[in-house]
């Protein structure tokens, strides 16, 4: 890992921070010299990952998004990464469960945004990375409402980018393929019912068929893409969407 401090003196706020790819982020930034923001509805997990990063935990729920209308977000780096997942086909997808994946991942990174760009602005520096997925790219079966959201989240990355341009503001999606996290864990067993498989056949036969790289991708590998956005190679990367993701999205 790079030991060069480009974000020293910066102010890193990470959301879903406790755990996977979060965590991964915020200790690919503190590296860099950020000073890191944990937030996390999880309050253990904020607590632990911001000790070992020497940052500080933010215990938010970020479903609770009108607690989050007049928020302001003093950020010089903003990853926009908690989420969940449901898998279940349109007809029997709880509804209750589709509105709560929008809150969580699209209306509160806009939120989120909205409440850091002010500074960024003053500032004249900010960077916004958003932790998309393959899954902003193309679709899957059974995963209508993550799907959507993650769509909608690449329209706001570019919109904030577009906005953010003249500001010295930029916005980047990062794509992953399957990483390995409790999110994709938690996933297996659900996977296995809708494709009518075995637990133990997920991994070939749904998770990895389309990637060219056959493992799941490592939590440090997409921490070490966001620090690198959120560098200085990176000024004139804006508006786009990078994929970790094996190979899968050539196809
Ligand atoms: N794991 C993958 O294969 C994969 C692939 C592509 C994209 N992603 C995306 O990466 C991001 C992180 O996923 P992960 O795999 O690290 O998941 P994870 O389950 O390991 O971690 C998610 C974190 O978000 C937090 N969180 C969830 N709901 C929250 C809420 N309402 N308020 C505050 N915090 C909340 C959780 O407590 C947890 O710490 C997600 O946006 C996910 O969609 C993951």
């Amino acid at each position: 890992m790079s030991t060069e401090t480009y974000l020293d003196g910066r102010r890193a706020v990470v959301t879903g921070g406790g755990s996977g790819i979060g965590a991964a982020c915020a200790a690919a930034l503190a590296a860099r010299g950020a000073h890191v923001v944990v937030a996390d509805r999880d309050a253990e997990a904020a607590k632990r990952v911001a000790a070992d990063v020497d940052g500080e935990a933010w215990v938010v729920d970020l479903a609770d998004t009108a607690a989050l209308d007049d928020l302001t977000l003093d950020a010089d780096v903003l990853v926009n990464n908690a989420g969940i997942q449901r898998v279940s086909p349109i007809e029997e997808f709880d509804p209750e469960a589709f509105r709560l994946i929008q809150r969580i991942m699209l209306e509160a990174p806009f939120l989120l945004i909205r409440a850091a760009l002010p500074a960024m602005y003053a500032r004249g520096w900010g960077r916004v990375v958003n932790l998309s997925s393959v899954h902003g790219l193309v679709a899957s079966p059974f995963k209508s409402a993550y799907v959507a959201a993650k769509h909608g989240l690449e329209g706001l990355s570019k919109v904030t980018a577009l906005e953010g341009g003249p500001h010295g503001v930029t916005s980047n999606c990062v794509n992953p393929g399957y990483v390995r996290t409790p999110l994709v864990e938690k996933q297996i067993a659900d996977q296995a019912r809708v494709h009518g498989i075995d637990e133990s056949e997920v991994l070939e036969k749904v998770l990895l068929t389309e990637s060219a790289i056959k493992r799941l991708t490592e939590p440090a590998e997409v921490g070490e893409l966001v620090a690198w956005l959120a560098g200085p190679s990176a000024r004139m990367v804006t508006g786009a969407s990078w994929t970790v993701d094996g190979g899968w999205s050539a196809r």
